[in-house]
């Protein structure tokens, strides 16, 4: 069973005709867009807005109409993938670098839908690196202050250089381990100057789409 494409496509279910939807990135969003650009193709109207390049690229080429913030005042859903989510509908994001623009598309949604396999699905978020997007110009230091956090960030590479985001920043991975309060957390690490945003995701899922041990659809609301 691909768990990715059974709740990928199921999430496109939640879209109606005349939305402005959000549109994550991904390997499991994937399966979303891909059903999206289906329905497109037989006649349902939506206007899609790309939380990377990479899906830019991606909806552009199945035919999924676009459009950028100062076309539109509000998104009425956004869909995306996670990297963990845990009982309460926390999350880390950002495995795939788009996590700026990610969180910018989510917070600006009526409803974020997320969508997961049951690997994901953790009591305790943390075994997955918190990515953490920073400016390159001192980087060294801003790492010292993300380790005096309790986190030992790496720097993201891609073919032997520094991996760089849509936005021309750099990528901390950061191991934290267990994160047992992360509203604190993606508080904290935002005060540090030199960190544009973080992973965690608090409070904003408002539905996760994931597969429970029978290997049924759970859908998880938040409470
Ligand atoms: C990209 C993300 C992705 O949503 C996250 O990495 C999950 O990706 P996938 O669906 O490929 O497992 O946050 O920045």
């Amino acid at each position: 069973m691909n768990e990715k494409k059974e709740v990928g496509e199921i999430a496109a279910d939640y879209v109606k005709d005349g939305m402005v939807v959000g549109l994550g990135t991904g390997s499991t969003v994937f399966y979303t867009i891909t059903k999206l650009a289906q329905l497109v193709q037989q006649g349902l109207s939506i206007k899609g807005i790309p939380t990377s390049l990479q899906t830019e690229k991606l909806a552009r080429e199945l035919g999924i109409p676009l459009v950028s913030f100062k076309e539109i005042d509000h998104i009425d859903l956004t869909i995306d993938g996670a990297d963990e989510v845990n009982t309460d509908l926390h999350l880390i994001k950002g495995g795939g670098g788009a996590l700026l623009r990610e969180k910018i598309i989510a917070k600006a949604a009526d409803t974020f839908i997320v969508v997961a396999d049951s690997r994901k699905m953790v009591d305790i978020l943390g075994s997955f690196p918190l990515p953490v997007e920073v400016i390159p110009f001192g980087v060294e230091k801003t790492g010292k202050y993300i380790e005096a956090l309790g986190g030992k960030p790496i720097l993201r590479q891609k073919k032997g250089s520094p991996y760089l985001t849509d936005n021309g920043n750099y990528i901390l991975d950061c191991s934290f381990f267990e994160i047992l309060q992360p509203g604190d957390l993606e508080k904290d690490l935002n005060l540090i100057p030199g960190v544009v945003d973080n992973g965690l995701f608090v409070g904003m899922a408002d539905v996760v789409i994931t597969l429970n041990k029978q290997k049924e659809i759970d859908i998880n609301l938040r409470k």
